[in-house]
């Protein structure tokens, strides 16, 4: 229950715009696996990870994902609204070519913009409460690959 609170307050903390939070945690998901720039190529392959960040279609999948983390966020109680929709999504990034594995980076890179943005808020505890969040996420559009 405190979980679920501190969830929704260091959300809340990082501001109705989330874009600025997004982009730190995707540039931080390029360096931890720079490979991953090439599954992003709208019409075609980014030079670099500058030109990809900056990128309309980029910053709206920076946007996409914000948005279901919110959702995630909003559904504390009732995560298994989501279930359909996270697997069905899964099974896109399956077809876009992501690994599971990779979502392991984008996990540490969640924690990495939250401690940046939160600073001193940014508790073990908190911590702890998203890695339970995250792993609830990354499992239900797991799924998808497998299925
Ligand atoms: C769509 C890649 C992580 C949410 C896409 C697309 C690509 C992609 C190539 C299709 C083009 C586009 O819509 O921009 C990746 C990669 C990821 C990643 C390489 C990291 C390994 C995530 C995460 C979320 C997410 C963590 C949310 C939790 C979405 C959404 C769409 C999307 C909502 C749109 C799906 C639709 O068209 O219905 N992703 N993605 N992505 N991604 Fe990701």
């Amino acid at each position: 229950a405190n979980d679920k609170g501190l969830i929704r307050d260091s959300w809340e903390r990082l501001g109705k715009n989330k874009l600025p939070h997004g982009t730190v945690m995707f540039a931080r998901l390029f360096e931890l696996e720079p490979e991953l720039l090439k599954l992003f190529h709208y019409n075609a392959a980014f030079s670099s990870v500058q030109e990809c960040l900056s990128s309309p279609e980029f910053i709206d999948h920076i946007s996409k994902v914000m948005l279901v983390i919110d959702a995630a966020v909003s559904h504390l109680d009732d995560l298994h609204c989501l279930v359909e929709y996270l697997v069905n999504l899964g099974r896109k990034h399956k077809a876009v070519g992501v690994k599971t594995q990779s979502f392991n980076a984008v996990g540490e890179s969640l924690l990495y913009m939250l401690e940046c943005s939160l600073g001193p808020a940014y508790s073990m505890e908190l911590r702890e409460a998203w890695v339970t969040l995250y792993a609830i996420v990354v499992e239900t559009m797991s799924s998808g690959w497998t299925e």
